[in-house]
């Protein structure tokens, strides 16, 4: 799949609006992404506002790139879905994040893999963006879910900022054999 081998981080974009459809194929993807038991515990908030843009910009000094992104997209989990725990805990008076924590916990693995068909088919589309880990820092977290009135049940996990690149990216073949392992660890193989 050529998008895998030729997607690279974007962090400077052009001043150009994405197309409507061209956004909605992007989410469309994140949709069909695998989820343990088939949870599929998403929701997504796409934010296209100056102001709003600005306000996750300043939440974090790796997210300075949303303000020229014309795009940021928020992928986040609904731990009522994405944690069978997760009244169990809420009723114990852990709330939000803090309450995401048990054994079927699969809710960052469920969110990352649709974080990662956003990547793709956003390089899929010529555009170009970025992941931005927002979960698990605390005080990201919460201005996240403060300034966006997210309810508390609402994690956002991770941001994508997105829109066309600036500038060409040059992937390189990333593929090291020493750090594949066949059979047991550290045994000598090839594939
Ligand atoms: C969980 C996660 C969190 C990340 N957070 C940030 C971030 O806050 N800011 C940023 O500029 N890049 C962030 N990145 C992008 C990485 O820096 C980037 O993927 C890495 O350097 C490899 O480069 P590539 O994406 O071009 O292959 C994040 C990536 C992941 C997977």
């Amino acid at each position: 799949m050529t998008a895998i081998f030729t997607r690279r981080s974007v962090r400077d974009f052009l001043d150009k609006p994405v197309e409507p459809e061209k956004l909605e194929r992007v989410l469309r993807a994140a949709f069909e992404a695998p989820s343990a038991h088939n949870r599929r515990p998403w929701e997504f908030l796409v934010l296209t506002d100056q102001k709003d843009r600005e306000a996750v910009a300043g939440m974090s000094p790796w997210a300075k790139m949303c303000l020229r992104a014309p795009v940021v997209l928020a992928a986040c989990v609904d731990l009522r879905k994405g944690d069978p725990d997760y009244e169990a805990s809420s009723a114990a008076g852990l709330v939000g994040a803090d309450a995401a924590a048990g054994e079927d916990i699969f809710w960052i693995q469920d969110i990352s893999a649709a974080v990662e068909n956003v990547l793709l088919q956003i390089a899929g589309e010529g555009l170009g963006g970025v992941w931005l880990g927002w979960y698990p820092g605390r005080s990201r977290v919460r201005a996240f879910m403060d300034a966006f009135g997210l309810p508390p049940y609402i994690v956002p996990a991770a941001l994508v900022a997105l829109g066309y690149p600036a500038k060409e990216t040059h992937p390189k073949d990333r593929f090291d054999p020493a750090k594949v392992h066949y059979g047991r660890y550290g045994a000598p193989g090839t594939a």
